[in-house]
């Protein structure tokens, strides 16, 4: 299996706390990998130094084995990688289509000419339509994102993070506050994505059940260390995941 990222030795402060603790791990093309961990782990200070949203305080990353530790987001951005965040980022007075087009202006290179009409480029408005249908938001397409149910506005934050094309998609608690419905949905559409557009998805996810059915791999942190990895079934019976939850059911 091809590695598609490396970090090692990866370290972040906030003053004198710890959050990610020398953390080395890798995702390999293809296999979708979970991170779990009570809240305060660190997985999303650690998905902040994969994304460049975070500067590292020691360590490095290799992206298809080049170094891109230092590069600001938006290069990794061009290089492959991407990813939604835990708390709904997407832009509510713009609607639908225009939530999506922005990040497709971007990889089209087309950002930047604000008194342009972006929505009357046919190779813009086919691509921002062919992403609504995937993630089924196209009856939707003219409705204002901040009345969206909070279902479709994380559909729209995923349509947003892989509407640059990435090979390596981080989706920080993708199905938090949603229904079992909703839930489904999401599970749906990583799966899709992962197969159709060949997408390796990283997930942070609280609710067991979305984490034992989508993931390949786990990974489980503790107080910004990895605790341990495995296939899922391995997860499951580790003495250690279960008392760090503190008899927290884990996907029984
Ligand atoms: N910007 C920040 N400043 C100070 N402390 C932070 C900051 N971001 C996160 N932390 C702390 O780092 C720890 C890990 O946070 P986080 O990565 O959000 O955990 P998780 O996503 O696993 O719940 C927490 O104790 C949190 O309070
Ligand atoms: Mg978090």
């Amino acid at each position: 299996m091809a590695e598609l990222l490396r970090a090692e030795g990866l370290v972040k402060r906030f003053d004198h706390f710890v959050a990610v603790n020398g953390v080395s791990l890798s995702f390999d093309a293809g296999v979708l990998t979970s991170i779990i961990g009570p809240n305060g782990a660190g997985k999303t200070t650690l998905i902040n130094l994969l994304s460049g949203n975070l500067p590292c305080d020691a360590g490095r990353i290799l992206f298809q084995g080049e170094e891109i530790t230092h590069l600001p987001p938006h290069e990794r951005v061009g290089k492959g990688i991407s990813r939604s965040f835990q708390i709904t980022t997407i832009f509510p007075q713009m609607t639908v289509f225009q939530n999506v087009q922005l990040p497709v202006l971007a990889r089209l290179g087309r950002a930047g000419h604000p008194f342009a009409r972006p929505d009357l480029d046919p190779e813009v408005r086919a691509e921002v339509e062919m992403l609504l249908r995937e993630i089924g938001l196209e009856e939707i397409k003219g409705v204002r994102a901040g009345n969206l149910s909070h279902g479709d506005q994380r559909l729209l934050e995923i349509g947003m993070a892989i509407a640059s094309r990435p090979r390596l998609c981080f989706l920080d608690e993708p199905c938090s506050g949603m229904n079992p419905a909703e839930r489904g949905q999401v599970q749906d559409l990583i799966r899709r994505l992962a197969r159709e557009w060949e997408v390796t998805f990283v997930i942070v996810e609280h609710d067991m059940d979305v984490v034992f059915t989508l993931s390949d791999h786990i990974i489980v942190m503790h107080q910004g260390a990895i605790l341990t990895q495995g296939k899922p079934e391995e997860i499951r019976e580790h003495a250690g995941v279960r008392e760090i939850y503190l008899g927290e059911e884990i996907g029984t």
